[in-house]
């Protein structure tokens, strides 16, 4: 009796001051946590120099968040038993947005040599508070931190055009941004299928270019377009008035909004409204969705009055947004419209331009040249790159990092935004069990492990990338609850690859950290993606031997794996090292926390031991750069592809796969097979047919069999094997040719186009 009374008497003060763990996103440079609370109660006031206004405005900024969490209304610049204080002082090493924070049991302080600095500061305190009003005691644990980013562009992106989302909600999205240091709101506001700021010179731009008829019901891509009559009911656009609001709400938070108005291509809503600055200067109706047929989205260049309208909407847009940068966009331009038109066919020869790259190019810097003489700086896709890139501009590389490798040795600025893994547009978990998206597959694990620095610029070219982004577009993102879930926590994990240096950041401390965010989004009911509940299945060689790693990014889990078929339970082996693959078989495994299976559907990756495996490939033509699998020989590498695009596929575009194979001596076989892939709506489709061949010298090759498609061209996913089996026969070399359509199908959105084919493995027994 009197033992237990003595434990509790010694347990509980423990338990009182057990302090709280600090979970900031992102990690700062350093922070070290010191016994001890800062209690923020009515005995605090808020402490820093009146007459500078920055200050004033930044203490309101902290009390209008405290007061908004507790209620608890904190007085300024009156003596208190406890303070908050806000310096700006010199301080050289955090730099323009950095700060020191330290947190004793009698007062905050937060210094910076700049208001960003002191209101990243206050981020920082804000996380270890409550994120909604409770009548929780404010503790803020006792610490010393110093903090600065490592970039100075830490960009979020969101297209506005496809979905139209309200001023209020853009708040919310730049609130989010900035609750984690991120400093750039990148506004996409126009595009083909809505134009969405006022412009007050050309007002239908918004009568004409907000509004779409409405089939936000149906998928991007199978929209109708727009019959003359229909009422357009569905858009939307932004008052200059309220971008000025947004971009004053912006500036609170130390968020830099960028707009983006996009040409010569995109444009297709701009047309709609005013026909005269396309080519054929034929009225049209606004867009629907991806749907686009005898539809205008690029803008003449041979006119002269374009560029006079475009010069005019640039002059309201300089106006309105203080930003440094302006996007233009400059992104996926169609140029058969350039090559049919008179006015522009006659520029190009008056100009002596090349081609009609070169027109584009010309297009740029004359756009360029204004926004310069207007003291901004210009910034565009990476295609502007192409016909040769602008004097002074500022590349955002998307296709990759490779334009924005070639900007920075040109010494170029560069924001690196690739497409994997910064569209978060893309799938962020397993397909099979998410909502509808565009596709890819970008998960918080990549996210957090992207640097912004290829290997190819280290030592020298460092300093051209500003940083990164990530981009948002929302073709099939038509809610601001959708926004939120592709958002968070993905964002997260990039606001840490874009502050924290290399050497701090830390996956497993990062996923613990994130779960006291997760708690906070659910406590302000936003929406967020609970995680990747698929396992990666890594496929790896090491001794000559193949073996299968298994991934899970999910906090404090387990996986569980068979090899037999069966779909895995607790019961199944559980995963502690690479699983050694000795024979043809699937792997499946599947992610549990707390003994409870969170995996809608298994992973599972299938491989295959034959004839072939490990053996050279030779394509007669080259393998696309964008869909190389695991490198050269994936079609031998004994990994077989899964209906996610981006994984294990080998891609030709609009050209005939023919594969060579020298088995390196002659071999007994009876059957040779090779597995394709469809997918519609990523115009992949299936071969018209497959043809087998096999050879003695590599030069005079018998066919055994070929195998005609099967598949229906409507079918939107389908993984087929084209299997020849024959009498046993003796051979060296296998050819496979798989017979490219000669267009996409009727009833494509792509009709008649080149198809792609992908294939995965060629096996042979
Ligand atoms: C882009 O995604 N077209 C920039
Ligand atoms: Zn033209």
């Amino acid at each position: 009796m009197k033992r237990i009374l003595f434990y509790l008497l010694i347990a509980l003060p423990l338990f009182t001051t057990a302090q709280q763990k600090i979970n900031i996103i992102p990690q700062p440079v350093s922070l070290q946590q010191n016994e001890g609370d800062f209690i923020i109660d009515n005995n605090t006031s808020l402490q820093y120099n009146p007459a500078d206004k920055s200050l004033q405005d930044a203490a309101n900024f902290f009390s209008s968040y405290i007061n908004h969490i507790s209620g608890i209304e904190l007085p300024s610049n009156i003596h208190k038993s406890k303070f908050v204080e806000f310096r700006l002082s010199k301080t050289t090493e955090i730099g323009d947005e950095g700060y020191l924070l330290n947190v004793s049991p009698s007062s905050i302080i937060i210094t910076a040599n700049t208001r960003a600095g002191i209101i990243y500061g206050m981020q920082s305190v804000f996380q270890t508070l409550p994120a909604i009003r409770t009548n929780a005691v404010l503790q803020v644990p006792c610490m010393q931190v110093k903090d600065y980013p490592r970039f100075k562009w830490r960009g979020m992106h969101l297209d506005v055009c496809r979905h139209f989302f309200s001023p209020d909600f853009v708040k919310e999205y730049i609130d989010l941004l900035a609750s984690y240091k991120m400093n750039v709101f990148h506004w996409h506001l126009t595009d083909d299928q809505g134009w969405r700021i006022e412009i007050k010179k050309y007002p239908k731009l918004t009568s004409v270019g907000a509004w779409r008829v409405d089939e936000t019901s149906k998928i991007w891509g199978d929209r109708p377009q727009a019959v003359a009559g229909e009422p357009e009911t569905y858009g939307g656009y932004y008052t200059q008035q309220q971008i000025k609001d947004i971009i004053q709400y912006a500036k609170e938070r130390n968020v830099t909004i960028v707009p983006e108005i996009e040409m010569p291509g995109h444009s297709a809503a701009a047309i709609a409204a005013y026909p005269f600055l396309s080519c054929s200067q034929k009225p049209q109706l606004p867009m629907t969705g991806g749907n686009y047929k005898d539809v205008s989205s690029v803008l003449c260049v041979g006119n002269d009055s374009v560029f006079t309208f475009m010069e005019n909407v640039l002059s309201e847009v300089i106006n309105l947004f203080p930003s440094e940068y302006i996007h233009i966009g400059g992104d996926e331009v169609d140029k058969t419209s350039w090559k049919n038109c008179p006015k522009c066919q006659a520029l190009k020869t008056k100009l002596g331009l090349k081609d009609e790259e070169e027109l584009q190019s010309y297009f740029i810097k004359r756009i360029e040249k204004f926004i310069v003489s207007k003291h901004r700086k210009m910034i565009g896709w990476d295609e502007i790159l192409e016909g040769g890139l602008a004097p002074e501009a500022t590349v955002m590389s998307w296709r990759g990092e490779s334009g924005g490798i070639a900007a920075a040795k040109m010494h170029h600025d560069v924001v690196m935004t690739p497409g994997t893994p910064l569209y978060f547009d893309h799938y962020q978990a397993n397909p099979a069990s998410e909502p509808l998206a565009i596709g890819g597959f970008n998960t918080l694990k990549m996210v957090y492990d992207y640097n912004p620095i290829p290997q190819q610029l280290q030592g020298g070219y460092e300093k051209y990338i500003l940083g990164a982004q990530a981009n948002l577009w929302t073709e099939y993102i038509t809610t601001p609850e959708y926004v939120e879930y592709m958002v968070l926590p993905r964002m997260l994990a990039l606001a840490e690859a874009v502050w924290t240096p290399l050497s701090e950041k830390n996956w497993d401390s990062f996923n613990e950290r994130l779960q006291t965010q997760f708690k906070d989004f659910g406590q302000r009911s936003i929406n967020y993606c609970k995680g990747n509940f698929r396992a990666d299945i890594k496929p790896s060689i090491q001794n000559g031997k193949l073996f299968a790693s298994l991934f899970s990014e999910i906090y404090q889990s387990e996986i569980y794996y068979t090899t037999n078929g069966e779909t895995p339970t607790i019961q199944s082996e559980k995963y502690t090292a690479p699983v050694p693959i000795d024979s043809t078989l699937t792997l499946k495994a599947v992610i549990a926390v707390d003994g409870e299976i969170m995996s809608k559907m298994p992973a599972q990756q299938s491989f295959v031991m034959d004839k072939a495996v490990g053996k050279n490939v030779v394509y007669t033509n080259p393998v696309s750069p964008y869909y190389m699998a695991d490198g050269p020989n994936s079609l031998t590498d004994g990994v077989r592809g899964t209906v996610n695009v981006g994984k294990y596929w080998h891609g030709f575009a609009g050209k005939d796969l023919i594969a060579t194979i020298d088995l390196g001596q002659e071999e007994n076989i009876h059957t040779i097979s090779i597995g394709c892939l469809q997918h519609y709506r990523d115009w992949i489709m299936m071969p018209q047919w497959v043809k087998f061949e096999i050879s003695d010298d590599g030069k005079n090759f018998t066919e055994v069999q070929t195998i005609n498609n099967d598949i229906p061209q409507n079918e939107m996913t389908a993984i087929k094997e084209f299997t020849a089996n024959f009498s046993a026969r003796n051979a060296r070399y296998i050819r496979v040719t798989a017979k490219a359509l000669d267009g996409l199908p009727k009833g494509h959105p792509g009709e008649g186009q080149p198809a792609w084919i992908f294939a995965d493995e060629i096996v042979v027994n």
